[in-house]
């Protein structure tokens, strides 16, 4: 028997982009321009547009959830629907109503809202204006928004984040252009990751202000991705120590600690790349760590030492210090090849504990995405998903050994509660607990959705 502590959350976790397709919304995210403006770049061709229709089936979506046992949602709030006017954050009212009748029909069925500021959706207009992040002007227009969202909605929503994976950001858009705009800008990429550092300290200073109180807390999410180096060999090691910088310190230690860590700031100073700070804009990020984590884990790294040439990169990259390998072993999404690891959740509640003061930290994603998974139905059309529950079950056993050491995780949001549009992957892997059948939109619970509510329902399973 795995058991967790009472009070611990059992949730999913999704976002307001791969959910609520684009119906009444006023702009575009870059997403929405990528895919306008290149369809082939997105599995099969589908894009945002309806996604899994949550924008008209709000009400009856969170009823499948909480009949899956879903009692905490992590969603996100999309910037291009709520705002009218980015420049004055002047509110687009279609939006305003939409986002008040979500969280009311959460609170209604039973189901904590846990609301996100970004998701990977900056407004394409900001990022035609103005680069995007790469500006500070940019910065304070997100800090406009969140100031809007917990001023409309901090009354009825207690627990916050900034962003969702700030490095997915760096790493997609700037850096190794998977991700419109698609660029490969060392420079860029870490003057994206200093601002969004900024931009999610001076929310959380907003946040506090506008929501006081002890109940009400804020958060930024991160996915952690631990770095395990190939071999002993000390150049092995030295690259899996800067995978880990710039994979998980350049936003874990600024978010909880308050300061970048020394020994990346030094690397990229050095090699002429560090971002432009200033004295006022460190001091508060040093005065607004988070209240808590979110971790969203999928695989680890396996890192060895690099095989280039710095002279070769132009600009910089990161790559000139580590390479990462696949580990022979099991993958899920064999597109993608993300190495099945569960011991890492392990390992991650340790680092919290050991390195992170403790701070109270969730899963706020994990979870298993499968192609093809219309394989597994049943003559009643129910989804036989036993490897979900066989990934989950692996996963929680891991999370539980690190929580029995005192690690402080409130809670587990699977990824995800229904099948959802996931980015240029658009429907090719399923993670939902529920499916969605993206001709009808018709919802049907899977087999791991009833595995879910059971565990809700007593904190325990079977192993
Ligand atoms: C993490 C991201 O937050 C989410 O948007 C994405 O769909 C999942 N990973 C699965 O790839």
């Amino acid at each position: 028997m795995v058991t967790f502590p009472k009070d611990f959350v059992w949730g999913a976790a999704t976002s307001g982009p791969q959910t609520e397709g684009n119906f009444h919304k006023q702009h575009q995210n870059v997403f929405d321009y990528w895919f306008a403006t290149e369809p082939e770049a997105f599995d099969a061709g589908v894009g945002p547009d309806t996604a899994s229709n949550f924008y008209n089936d709000y009400d009856a979506d969170l009823a499948k959830m909480a009949q899956a046992g879903i009692k905490g949602l992590r969603t996100s709030i999309q910037w291009t629907r709520l705002i009218d006017d980015f420049e004055t954050a002047s509110l687009n009212p279609d939006g305003v109503a939409f986002y008040n009748h979500v969280i009311d029909s959460m609170l209604a069925h039973h189901i904590k809202p846990y609301l996100n500021l970004h998701h990977f959706d900056l407004p394409v207009e900001l990022y035609d204006k103005y680069g995007g992040w790469e500006s500070k002007h940019v910065v304070d227009l997100f800090v406009k928004f969140a100031e809007q969202c917990f001023k409309l909605f901090g009354d009825r929503v207690d627990d916050w984040f900034t962003f969702n994976e700030p490095k997915v950001v760096v790493d997609g858009q700037y850096l190794y252009g998977w991700h419109y705009p698609c660029l490969k800008d060392g420079p860029k990429a870490v003057q994206v990751a200093y601002n969004m550092n900024l931009a999610s300290a001076k929310a959380i200073a907003s946040f506090h202000k506008i929501c006081p109180g002890s109940t009400k807390k804020i958060g930024i999410i991160l996915n952690l991705t631990p770095a395990y180096a190939a071999t002993d060999d000390p150049a092995d090691v030295a690259a899996a120590e800067f995978a880990e910088l710039w994979s998980n310190n350049l936003f874990l230690d600024p978010a909880v600690l308050g300061h970048f860590p020394a020994k990346l700031v030094k690397t990229l100073d050095q090699d002429g790349v560090l971002w432009d700070a200033t004295d006022e804009e460190l001091a508060i990020i040093a005065a607004n760590p988070v209240d808590y984590l979110g971790v969203n884990y999928y695989h680890p790294f396996r890192v060895e030492r690099p095989d280039i040439s710095p002279k070769s990169l132009q600009p910089w990259l990161p790559d000139i210090y580590f390479k990462e390998y696949a580990m022979p072993g099991r993958v899920m999404n064999v597109d993608r090849g993300w190495e099945i690891y569960p011991q890492a959740m392990a390992d991650i509640a340790d680092n919290i504990r050991e390195n992170y003061h403790n701070i109270p930290w969730f899963i706020s994603e994990n979870g298993m995405g499968v192609a093809g998974e219309e394989r597994f139905m049943d003559a009643d059309g129910v989804v036989q998903d036993d490897y979900r529950i066989d990934f989950m079950k692996e996963h929680l056993t891991a999370l539980a050994k690190g929580i029995d050491a005192g690690s402080n995780c409130k809670g587990y949001f699977v990824w995800t509660a229904i099948d959802c549009w996931s980015w240029n992957h658009a429907y090719h892997n399923r993670y939902g607990l529920i499916r969605d059948d993206i001709h009808t939109q018709e919802k049907t619970l899977k087999k791991s959705a009833g595995w879910f509510k059971a565990l809700s329902e007593t904190g325990t399973f079977e192993n």
